[in-house]
């Protein structure tokens, strides 16, 4: 069975588009899926009933990213590919990486091929750049290692270690938006205004190296903090809605130590911090039925 995680981002999104760190983690929640020689390609994936048949130079990403992800396999059957999606699209949790991670790792196993997960990582970067043009690389390393790490472009994930849990909670607003969308209207404010938008990335990495000294020293006061500072900065870069900035106002209300937008923004997911785990639970309530816990080890 092959499988792919979902990921928050802790801090960082959008700056590590541009070369800065940022800490991610991967939970619990992804997709699985199976592969199977058979008579033509096709991936199909539950619970939307599709039935993506490969195409290059398809209208869909999904039959473009299927095909490139075939491509890498060049002699091989034709493969029925099923995967099972737990994950909301379009939420800031990595769902399209998450399926390009758990389909490559099922066809290897169908195939006996033998790689390990950051190699994985790497193969799925082709499925991820159908999505989201200019990824980061951060969804598909996390969906594939997992943990709590620091990711840079280009550099291997370093994982992050600490003997405290992280409480998360994770709150969808309900908006889907395009990550692709919302990291070219960060790119075009790069281009802009580049004073601006370069010291909003200056002052980014300067959380994420603060957070991951916080979180190896189990401060989670101060990670929590440094969680809110940055949901700032992403509000300034224009990413967060009006539903996010309530759903954080309302965990911190409600106890969290932090709360932020996570992902692309614009619509999506947010993540608060709470101290303990009986908190996180009472933090779901106030965030909305689709609220979740994941609770993550360093
Ligand atoms: C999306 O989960 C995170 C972004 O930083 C894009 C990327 O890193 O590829 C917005």
């Amino acid at each position: 069975m092959g499988f792919g995680r979902g990921k928050v981002i802790l801090l960082g999104e959008h700056a590590v588009v541009h070369g800065c760190p940022a800490i991610a983690v991967g939970i619990e929640r992804g997709v699985t899926a199976s592969a199977s020689t058979a008579e033509r390609n096709i991936l199909r994936l539950s619970p939307w009933g599709l039935a993506i048949e490969p195409d290059p130079s398809g209208g869909e990403p999904l039959e473009r990213a299927f095909a490139a992800a075939l491509a890498l396999y060049p002699e091989r059957p034709a493969l029925e590919v099923s995967a099972e999606v737990e994950l909301p699209a379009g939420a800031g949790l990595g769902c399209s990486a998450a399926i390009g991670v758990a389909a490559l790792d099922a066809i290897d196993e169908a195939l006996s091929i033998q790689r390990s997960r950051t190699e994985l990582a790497e193969a799925a970067l082709v499925w991820e750049r159908i999505f989201h043009g200019n990824p980061s690389g951060i969804d598909n390393a996390m969906s594939a290692v997992g943990g709590v790490a620091l990711y840079r472009k280009g550099e291997p994930l370093q994982p992050l270690r600490s003997n405290k849990p992280l409480h998360l909670v994770i709150g969808y607003s309900g908006e889907s938006s395009s990550t692709k969308e919302m990291v070219a209207s960060v790119a075009r404010q790069l281009e802009d205004d580049p004073k601006r938008v370069n010291k909003a990335f200056e002052a980014i990495e300067v959380l994420v190296r603060n957070a991951k000294l916080a979180i190896e020293a189990g401060d989670h006061i101060a990670l929590g903090q440094l969680l809110d500072l940055n949901h700032t900065i992403l509000s300034s870069l224009m990413l967060c809605t009006s539903k996010l900035d309530e759903m954080c106002q309302a965990a911190r209300a409600a106890g969290a130590l932090g709360a932020k937008m996570t992902g692309a923004g614009g619509g999506g997911c947010m993540i608060a911090l709470a101290p303990k785990q009986d908190q996180a639970l009472r933090l779901c309530e106030v965030l909305g039925q689709d609220a979740f816990v994941a609770e993550v080890s360093a």
